[in-house]
C-alpha cells in the first residue's frame, strides 16, 4: 500500500492545493472531510502524516468543525494550517480569540528558533513573505508548545511540540505567495513523516490497471466519451486493463464542439483498438432542456439524461455491470466537502452531481484520485497522441452551459461556429498550448449594430481564455489587442447571428471558468 499523507478538510477554499503540493513532492495524499475521520482511517499502516486544513469558521463557535482527540494519541505527525493550528492549540488548552488586526494577504514572517519544519527555508531570519488569511489568532499557546516564528500581528505564526511531533502554521504554505511554502511542506512530509518519494504516474498506471482488472473481473464496462481528455484517458486505460470487454459510447448531445464526433472516431480507429458506439441523442437533450434557464437545472437534466441513455444501451448488452467515467479528484472533493451548514454548491459537475441516487450500473472512476494535469501525464504514459492529450478541457454539459439561459438549436449552431473560428485563430497564432482553456460564450441578449447599410440586432459573443494549472484557480489570458480585434472581426464577418464580441478579463476566483 502506498505511503500517504491524510489531509483533513475543515472547509478551506485551498485544501486541494495542499494535496497537490504533497503529490508534487512524490508522495500520495488524500483529502477527507473532518466528520468522516475514524480511528480506523487514522490507524491504517500507510498513513504517515496528517495535515489539518484551514477553514472559514472560528474554533470558538459552538458548532464549528472539530476532530475527536484520539487523533493526537496516534503517534502520527500532525501539521495544522490556520484553522488547523487553532484547533490544535484549543485542544491542548491554548486560548484563541478574535484578532484586532485581521490579516488577509501577504505579510512578513520572522523566525525565532530552529525547527525541522523550517529547515533550509532561506531568508527566514530576515523578513520572509507568507500568505495569511485569518480573523482569529492564538492568544496563548498550550503548555508543551513553543514558538518558532512570528509576524508583526501574530506572535504564534509557527508553533511546535517536538515531542508529540505536532506542528502548526498560521499562514498558508500551500499557496504560491508563501515563499518557501513548498519547502515547509516538504520538510513535514519527508523529514518529519519520513515519507519516501513513491508516487509517480508510472506507478499509478501499474496499480490502477491491476485494480481495474480485479474490480471488473469477467464483466463488461461501458464508458461514456465526451470528447474531452479525461474520458478518453479513462477509456484507453480501461481498454488496456480489460481489452474488448470495454464498450465506449459517445453520446452526441447536440452540444459538442465542431467536428467532435469525427475527431473521436478517427482517434479511436487510428490509434486504439476500442469498440465505439455513437448514439445521436441531440433531439432528446433539446427537448428536455426546453424552457430551462437555470444553470444548475440544466446541468442536472443533462447529467440525468446521459445516465438514462447509458443504462438503456447497457440493458441491451449482456454482462455490462460498470459505467466508467472520467471523474477527477477536484470533482470528487467538491461533491463531498462540507463544513457544517455552510456547504455551498458552486456547480454540479455533470459527472458527479447529475447522477441519480439509484443506478443500475456500478461506477468505475479510475481517475478519481487525479488532478487534471496528472491525467495528461497519464495520457502520455498511455501513448495518447499529444494532439489529443493537450486539447483544452471541455465540460460534460458542453456548449449547453456556454449558451447562457435557454437553449435552442440555432443559437448552439451560432456558438459552435464562433468557437471553431476562435480556436483555429489561437492555434494559427501558436498560442493554443500556452492557454489552459479557450472558448466562446453566447449571451442571451441582442445588441444593435450596423453592417453595410443595414441595422443589425443580434447576439453578443464573449471570448474566454484562461491560464491555469488545474482549473481550480485561473487568470484571464492577456492577448495582444490586435489579435482580439482580428478575432472579433473574423467572428462577426463569418457567423451570422453575432454582431458584437467582448473579451472576459475575470479571474477565478471571483469568477469561474465556465459561465454557468
Ligand atoms: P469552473 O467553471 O467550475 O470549471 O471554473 C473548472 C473546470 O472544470 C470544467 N467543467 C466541467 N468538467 N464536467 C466536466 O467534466 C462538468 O460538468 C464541468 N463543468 C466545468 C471547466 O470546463 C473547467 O475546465
Amino acid at each position: 500500500m502506498k505511503e500517504s499523507v491524510l489531509i483533513i478538510d475543515f472547509g478551506s477554499q485551498v485544501t486541494k492545493l495542499i494535496a497537490r503540493r504533497i503529490r508534487e513532492l512524490g508522495v500520495f495524499s488524500k483529502i477527507i472531510p473532518y466528520d468522516k475521520v475514524s480511528k480506523k482511517t487514522i490507524n491504517q499502516k500507510n498513513i504517515k502524516g496528517v495535515i489539518f486544513s484551514g477553514g472559514p469558521k472560528s474554533v470558538n463557535e459552538r458548532n464549528s468543525p472539530r476532530i475527536l482527540p484520539f487523533i493526537y494519541d496516534s503517534n502520527i505527525p500532525i501539521l495544522g494550517i490556520c484553522y488547523g493550528l487553532q484547533l490544535i492549540s484549543k485542544n491542548f488548552g491554548g486560548i484563541i480569540s478574535p484578532s484586532d488586526d485581521r490579516e488577509f494577504g501577504k505579510t512578513n514572517l520572522f523566525s525565532k528558533k530552529n525547527s525541522p519544519l523550517i529547515d533550509g527555508v532561506v531568508d527566514l531570519k530576515k523578513k520572509h513573505q507568507v500568505w495569511m488569511s485569518h480573523a482569529d489568532k492564538v492568544e496563548r499557546i498550550p503548555n508543551g508548545f513553543e514558538t518558532i516564528a512570528s509576524t508583526e500581528n501574530c506572535q504564534y505564526a509557527i508553533i511546535q511540540n517536538l515531542k508529540k511531533q505536532i506542528f502548526g502554521v498560521q499562514f498558508h504554505p500551500e499557496v504560491v505567495h508563501t515563499k518557501g511554502g513548498k519547502k515547509i511542506l516538504e520538510n513535514f512530509v519527508k523529514k518529519i513523516c519520513l515519507c519516501k518519494k513513491e508516487w509517480s504516474m508510472k506507478n499509478f498506471k501499474i496499480e490502477i490497471l491491476k485494480e481495474i482488472k480485479k474490480k471488473v473481473g469477467k464483466n463488461k464496462v461501458i464508458c461514456g466519451l465526451s470528447g474531452g481528455v479525461d474520458s478518453t484517458v479513462t477509456a484507453v486505460l480501461i481498454n488496456k486493463a480489460i481489452g474488448k470487454r470495454l464498450i465506449c459510447v459517445f453520446v452526441d448531445t447536440g452540444f459538442m464542439r465542431k467536428n467532435e464526433r469525427e475527431l473521436i472516431e478517427s482517434l479511436f480507429k487510428k490509434n486504439f483498438d476500442i469498440k465505439l458506439k455513437v448514439i445521436n441523442a441531440s433531439q432528446i437533450f433539446f427537448n428536455k432542456l426546453k424552457g430551462q434557464k437555470d444553470p444548475e437545472k440544466k446541468r442536472k437534466i443533462i447529467g440525468r439524461e446521459f445516465i438514462k441513455i447509458f443504462e438503456r444501451f447497457a440493458l441491451n448488452q449482456i454482462d455490462i455491470k460498470y459505467l466508467a467515467q472520467g471523474t477527477l479528484y477536484p470533482d470528487v472533493i467538491e461533491s463531498i466537502s462540507k463544513v457544517g451548514k455552510s456547504f455551498v454548491t458552486i456547480k454540479s459537475h455533470h459527472n458527479v452531481g447529475g447522477l441519480p441516487k439509484k443506478m443500475k450500473l456500478k461506477l468505475l472512476e479510475p481517475l478519481k484520485e487525479l488532478f487534471k494535469d496528472e491525467v495528461r501525464i497519464l495520457g502520455k504514459e498511455l501513448n495518447i497522441p499529444d494532439s489529443f492529450n493537450k486539447r483544452h478541457p471541455f465540460p460534460g454539459p458542453g456548449l449547453a452551459i456556454r449558451l447562457l439561459g435557454e437553449i435552442d438549436k440555432k443559437s448552439i449552431g451560432i456558438l459552435r461556429e464562433a468557437d471553431d473560428i476562435f480556436i483555429k485563430m489561437i492555434k494559427k497564432e501558436g498560442l493554443y498550448d500556452k492557454i489552459w482553456q479557450a472558448f466562446c460564450v453566447l449571451l442571451p441578449v441582442n445588441t444593435v449594430g450596423v453592417m453595410g447599410d443595414n441595422r443589425t440586432y443580434e447576439k453578443i459573443c464573449v471570448l474566454r481564455a484562461v491560464t491555469s494549472i488545474d482549473g481550480m484557480t485561473a487568470e484571464s489570458y492577456k492577448f495582444k489587442t490586435n489579435f482580439l480585434e482580428k478575432c472579433a472581426n473574423e467572428i462577426i464577418n463569418n457567423v451570422p447571428g453575432i454582431n458584437r464580441v467582448c473579451y472576459d478579463y475575470t479571474s477565478k476566483p471571483p469568477g469561474t471558468i465556465e459561465f454557468e
